[in-house]
This record gives structure tokens, C-alpha cells and sequence, in this order.
């Protein structure tokens, strides 16, 4: 192995969340515009391409790779991507993203190519609604994929939710039942300007964290854990259950000190913060005939150094970030 990754604040990067395509079958409201404008194919990684990048990461020490999106279960070939990472010497976990609308038919053959754990995105257990803030999306589909992810016995699933005031706020707490009964950990997430939308106005929606706490611990009391999953999540323990309830509270809660992590778009950027524009172009050193996974590996370390001490997330519905989050790699 080579000299592991750690930024100019001292902090180590052993967690890369790869993209593998920014293109979804859903719209969700808060992730994209109606009509979205995609990258075009050749921009996008080729599966080589990822394997070399995410083998690049492995000899720098990182130990954790997620697959992400758009919709990671879209991209062809995303079952021998994950059989090719999972192999991959130094890596301990693979796990995925996804929103879960494949996920029936691909839960199975994914844990058999070895991705340990998946999230899963659910905003609303009520069909209209759920189609209304996917704009595409239908709810039986989740759900037949949630059961099929249950039945593969994958290590953990973690349900996400962003909720929004007056969208969504009122199904808080059946969420929490819903994870609770289904033996499922859930993260509620704050919902982050990352590209212009014109559906609502982000301001307005906005729901703390600490406001969902006390909605939930009025009926379910909440233990505050130590459990750390190296993220920006904390997380509570519901009395008597081992379901984990997590916040993500970019908004009110900064947890940029502990940051891990880097992000590689589908496009073969590397990002260096969720919230900033820091970045650093793979794809032209992967295209380059002249240049090797030596180079690759140089560019890489050399990158740390522009990873920025914290993201200024604002209030305002003026984007702090016109990349769409599922650019980004969620
Ligand atoms: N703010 C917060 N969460 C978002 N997601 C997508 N866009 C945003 C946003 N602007 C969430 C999705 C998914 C996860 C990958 O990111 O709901 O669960
Ligand atoms: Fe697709 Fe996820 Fe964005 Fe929804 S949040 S549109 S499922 S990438």
C-alpha cells in the first residue's frame, strides 16, 4: 500500500462514494428539476474506468467504497462492476445507494456480488404522494424492493428521508414504525441546496432535525448512542429495539471535522466536500495514454490537499451549489 490519504486539517480519507451514473428513474423533488439534462455517455466513466479509479483509492487505504447515483441500479453492467470492487485487496466494505426501484429483482445477485449494506431512499408510505415527490416513482415498487433487500439478508439496510414541511412532515413518526417493524435503521436527512429547483422553496420547507427528534421521542424514546458509522449521522436507539434512528444535520449540526470521505461524480470528477466546489478531473488522467495508476495515484494524494475545512451551507433558496445532487454522487 501506499501512503494513506489524510487532508491538510489532518483528517484521513478512507471513504470514497463513487457515482456511476447521474441519470435516475426518479425525479425527486428536491434532488432535480423536472427536465433534467443528462451527461452524455461518453463523458460518463466506463466500468474499466471505475475499476481503475476505485483500485487507485483501495492501494491509497481507503476501506469503504459506496456506489451511488443518480441510480446506481440504471447504469448496465452494475453487477459485475460490484463482483469486480468487492475483490478489490485493502477494501473491507462495498455498499450502494440506491432509491430502490430495481432493488426487487436485484437485491439477491447484488449481495452475491458482495455489496454488504444498502441504503434506501423512502420520503412517503402513501402511494400518491410518494409519486408526487418522485414525480416518477411508485411506492409498490420500493416496497417489493425493501422486502427483497430484507429477504437477502444484507448486514444492515438504512432507510433515508428528507422531510419537508407541509409535504411530507406529517408521516414522521409512521416512518419510524414502518423501520421499526421491518427491523430497518433510518436517517432522516436535512434537506441541502445543491442545485437550482424551481418545486418548492427550500427555506420554507426546511425541518430541523431537533424539531423530528421531539416529534418522535413523544412517542418512542429516543437513547442517544455513541455509534459512529465514521458519517454525519448520529444516531438514537429506539427503547427495546435495535433499530437505529439517524439525523443528518448539514444545516444545524456541522459535522465537517469528522469528515472521511471524498466523492468521484459519474463524469470522473473528484470531489473533495459535498458543499464546495473543489474538485480535481480523474477522467483526463484515465484517458491519457501517456499516463498510469502511478500518475492516478499522485493526482489522488496530491488532491487531499485542496479538500476544504467545512462546507457554509445557507438558509437561502439561492443554490450554494448548482450541481444537483445527483451529480454529486448522493
Ligand atoms: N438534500 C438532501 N438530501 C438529498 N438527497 C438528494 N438530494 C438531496 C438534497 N438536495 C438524498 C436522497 C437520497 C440520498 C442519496 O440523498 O433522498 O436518500
Ligand atoms: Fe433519483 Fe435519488 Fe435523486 Fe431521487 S434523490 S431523483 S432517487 S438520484
Amino acid at each position: 500500500m501506499t501512503a494513506p490519504l489524510v487532508d491538510r486539517f489532518g483528517r484521513r480519507v478512507d471513504y470514497v462514494r463513487i457515482s456511476v451514473t447521474d441519470r435516475c428513474d426518479f425525479r425527486c423533488v428536491y434532488c432535480m428539476a423536472e427536465e433534467m439534462t443528462f451527461v452524455p455517455r461518453r463523458e460518463i466513466l466506463s466500468l474499466e474506468e471505475i475499476v481503475a479509479v476505485a483500485s487507485a483509492f483501495t492501494r491509497l487505504g481507503v476501506k469503504k467504497i459506496r456506489l451511488t447515483g443518480g441510480e446506481p441500479l440504471v447504469r448496465n453492467g452494475i453487477l459485475t462492476l460490484a463482483e469486480r470492487l468487492a475483490r478489490l485487496e485493502g477494501l473491507e466494505e462495498l455498499v450502494m445507494t440506491t432509491n430502490g426501484s430495481r432493488l426487487d429483482k436485484l437485491a439477491e445477485p447484488l449481495k452475491q456480488a458482495g455489496v454488504r449494506r444498502v441504503n434506501i431512499s423512502l420520503d412517503s408510505l402513501k402511494p400518491g404522494r410518494f409519486k408526487e415527490l418522485t414525480r416518477t416513482g411508485s411506492l409498490d415498487d420500493v416496497l417489493r424492493g425493501i422486502a427483497a433487500a430484507k429477504a437477502a439478508k444484507f448486514a444492515r439496510i438504512k432507510l433515508n428521508a428528507v422531510i419537508m414541511r407541509g409535504r411530507n412532515d406529517d408521516e414522521v413518526l409512521d416512518l419510524v414504525r414502518f423501520a421499526l417493524d421491518n427491523g430497518l435503521d433510518l436517517s432522516f436527512i436535512e434537506e441541502m441546496p445543491l442545485g437550482h429547483i424551481e418545486e418548492h422553496k427550500r427555506s420554507e420547507v426546511f425541518v430541523s432535525s431537533a424539531e423530528l427528534r421531539e416529534m418522535i421521542t413523544a412517542v418512542f424514546p429516543l437513547m442517544a448512542t455513541t455509534d459512529n458509522t465514521g458519517g454525519p449521522s448520529r444516531y438514537w436507539r429506539v427503547a427495546g429495539s435495535e433499530c437505529r434512528i439517524g439525523f443528518i444535520s448539514p444545516h444545524s449540526h456541522n459535522f465537517c471535522h469528522l469528515c472521511n470521505r471524498v466523492r468521484v461524480t459519474a463524469e470522473g470528477r473528484l470531489l473533495l466536500c459535498l458543499g464546495n466546489e473543489h474538485s480535481c478531473d480523474l477522467k483526463a488522467v484515465l484517458r491519457d495514454p501517456l499516463q498510469g495508476a502511478q500518475v492516478l495515484d499522485a493526482v489522488i494524494t496530491q488532491a487531499m490537499d485542496l479538500k476544504p475545512e467545512r462546507h457554509h451551507f445557507s438558509h437561502t433558496d439561492e443554490p450554494d451549489i448548482v450541481r444537483f445532487m445527483n451529480m454529486t454522487g448522493g
